[in-house]
């Protein structure tokens, strides 16, 4: 199931191997319209399928109440960790409506998992994509959630049948608004039911990407 695509975030930075996921069921592997690569390289960052030996990485940022204020995830210790990473390990075929994908993002320089970024099949008759991230705190501020948000977000425009990508994002979490909105998504009122959750979405992609990725 290996395949060797230059992907949209390949375009601007160093060659990527990739690694495309089996677009489920309905499909022959690799021809999924849903398809995505398991393996993208950014400047800084390698975005790959997770691993069982991620666990203490993730422990850093999972464990962390700063981190995981705005997120639908408890604090998690070791246990909880390893329970979640199992899961994560095959979180990565967009095979059907409410499927998410989990991919790890290690740091090239340390080869630390510093972050993960996510993508949700939310409803293909419309188009329709969710992205989630996390980054380590020790990380943050440095333009690793752009770096690797917007190489995710760039593939996945150039690759799946997309026709917007949402982010549901705490009204409080400034950080989050601030990247999402330089990524080029607009403010489109709350998520359905919510009143703390906003609803951000990018109708297509955005310059800001290519610059970044440049
Ligand atoms: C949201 C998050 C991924 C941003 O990652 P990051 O690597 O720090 O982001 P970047 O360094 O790429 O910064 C992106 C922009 O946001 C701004 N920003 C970052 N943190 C900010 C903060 N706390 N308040 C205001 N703006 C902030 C940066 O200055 C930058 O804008 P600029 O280029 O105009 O200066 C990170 O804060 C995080 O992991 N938060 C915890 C998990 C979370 O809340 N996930 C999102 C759930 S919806």
């Amino acid at each position: 199931m290996t395949n060797h695509d230059e992907t949209a975030a390949a375009r601007t930075t160093p060659p990527a191997e990739t690694t495309r996921s089996d677009g489920g069921p309905d499909h022959p592997r690799g021809e999924s319209p849903w398809a995505f690569p398991l393996r993208i390289r950014t400047r800084r960052t390698l975005l790959r399928r997770h691993d069982l030996g991620d666990a203490a990485d993730l422990l850093r940022f999972h464990s962390d109440p700063e981190v995981t204020r705005y997120l639908p995830w408890p604090v998690r210790d070791l246990q909880a960790v390893q329970e979640t990473l199992a899961t994560k390990v095959d979180q990565t075929a967009l095979d059907r409506d409410g499927a998410w994908l989990s991919l790890a993002v290690e740091e090239l320089d340390s080869g630390r998992v510093i972050g993960e970024v996510l993508l949700c099949r939310s409803d293909s008759a419309h188009g329709v994509a969710e992205v989630g991230y996390a980054f380590a705190r020790d990380r943050h501020r440095r333009g690793y959630g752009t770096e690797a948000v917007a190489a995710l977000l760039d593939v996945a425009w150039a690759q799946l049948p997309l026709q917007s990508v949402v982010a549901h994002i705490d009204v409080d979490n400034a950080a989050s608004r601030h990247m999402v909105t330089k990524l080029g998504f607009r403010e489109a009122g709350h998520k359905d039911g919510s009143d703390v959750l906003l609803r951000y979405v990018q109708d297509r992609p955005g310059p800001s990407r290519t610059t970044e990725l440049g």
